[in-house]
């Protein structure tokens, strides 16, 4: 079977990597992918227009495929599922209207009030002028989100109201996340603990995946700007069996069952990302997808197949899918391009460690080969993860394998991991 992954981030390459174990799968093609997915034995880049869905259409008709799965959210927002699908090409990943779950805030926050699912307290505004009135009427910290897809970043923590009109000036005045921000979201900070919470959801099916807990700000100690995800481990302690089934109970089901209710049931990845505070829980977002970096964790501690997954899923077949994880714990930290998530440079030279330790895989994000040659080209470059007895060791493995990379102006959190093992 051959199947082809959509995207090129260090989660395609993990998708790409544990699917091309499978024996059943001759090849893995992934548009584009980068430098990893290229090295990778049975994967092979495809440098194909991935907004042109019937480009897409034409190769999966040529080449044969069975399975296409969806990494990042951008294509799911914009249709592909249906568009593949209703060609009559196999497609994991959310139809565009239930993707709206992590393409609009407004829409997701509206979902949760509607379903009676736990999140903040918000109001949303389409205009400057009313979002600037409405910071007069609430306390502070804040948190103020561009509506619309923006790459993790447009979410603002504002500790009092200058920071907040300072957060609408870069939306509304500056247009900091262009048409992601025509609409804001302001909503009551949450304190806690966050975990990321991550299921295969077929219509009322479930398979949730093993626990996550992502570090986005760009600092040691969660401190500084908030990124695409920094290091993430896995499993994760604070979601332990009460938080767990609550979650399923309070969350990913009428989450499901709304979306069924609303004529758009899902399919795909369901990521929950939560904040937990004293045994009760309340939902941040919903992504349409896997996390970056969580996948990679997840993925080197399952065990079973992740094709035979995403076919049962498709199939309506979820009930005789037996889940398999290794009771090891896996520790993925960033190693990123000094700079982000501002400005950072590329084209940077990578020196690469030669390792044959099964527990131990470097995931390339941003890069590309350029003559034979591992060239960053991205904020997030790598994600080293390990997998270990208990989560120190896999840390310090991890952080030995990051040790052994370089390029100029590497960057990485030194802390991945210091909430599980506290
Ligand atoms: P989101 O994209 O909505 O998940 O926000 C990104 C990150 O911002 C989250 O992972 C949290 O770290 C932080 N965040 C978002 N909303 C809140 C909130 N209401 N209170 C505290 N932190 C938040
Ligand atoms: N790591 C957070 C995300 O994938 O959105």
């Amino acid at each position: 079977m051959q199947i082809l992954v959509i995207g090129s981030g260090g989660r395609e390459h993990a998708l790409a990597w544990k699917s091309a174990q499978d024996e059943s799968v001759s090849n893995v093609f992934v548009c584009p992918g980068n430098a990893g997915t290229a090295l990778e034995n049975k994967v092979t880049n495809i440098s194909l227009d991935a907004n042109n869905f019937e480009i897409i259409e034409t190769f999966c008709k040529e080449e044969n495929i069975e399975l296409v799965i969806i990494g990042p959210e951008q294509p799911l927002v914009m249709g592909m599922t249906d568009y593949l699908q209703s060609k009559g090409i196999n497609t994991f990943g959310p139809s565009q209207a239930a993707a709206q779950l992590e393409g609009s805030k407004t829409f997701s926050k509206d979902f949760f009030v509607k379903y009676g699912i736990p999140t903040a307290g918000y109001a949303s505004f389409n205009d400057y002028d009313s979002s600037k009135n409405h910071l007069d009427t609430i306390s502070y910290p804040t948190v103020v989100k561009a509506d619309g897809l923006a790459a993790g970043k447009g979410v603002i923590i504002c500790n009092n109201k200058e920071e907040a009109l300072m957060a609408l000036d870069s939306i509304f005045k500056d247009q900091a996340f262009g048409e992601a921000g025509s609409r804001v979201v302001i909503e009551d900070f949450l304190e806690g603990e966050e975990a990321s919470f991550i299921a295969v959801v077929s219509k009322d099916k479930i398979i949730p995946l093993a626990t996550s807990q992502d570090h986005k700000a760009v600092g040691e100690g969660d401190i500084g700007l908030n990124t695409g995800g920094m290091g993430a481990y896995s499993p994760a302690p604070i979601v332990d069996e009460h938080i767990h089934q609550k979650i399923i109970n309070e969350v990913m089901r009428p989450t499901m069952n709304g979306l069924i209710a609303e004529g758009s049931p899902y399919l795909g990845f369901l990521y929950a990302g939560l904040m937990i505070k004293n045994g009760e829980l309340k939902v941040l977002e919903f992504n349409c997808r896997f996390g970056d970096p969580e996948t990679q964790p997840i993925l080197i501690r399952l065990k079973s197949s992740l094709v035979e997954l995403c076919l049962a899923a498709i199939n309506d077949e979820m009930d005789s899918y037996k889940i398999d994880w290794t009771s090891k714990h896996a520790c993925g930290v960033v190693i990123a391009s000094d700079g982000y998530p501002e400005s950072y440079e590329s084209n940077k030279e990578v020196i690469l460690p030669a390792t044959s330790d099964a527990d131990v895989k470097l995931f390339h994000a941003g890069t590309k080969l350029v003559d034979q040659k591992v060239m960053t080209s991205g904020g997030r470059v790598f994600c080293a993860t390990a997998l270990g007895e208990d989560l120190k060791t896999a840390q310090s493995k991890a952080y030995n394998l990051v040790d052994s990379v370089s390029f100029e102006g590497a960057f990485h959190r030194r802390d991945i991991g210091f909430k599980g093992i506290k």
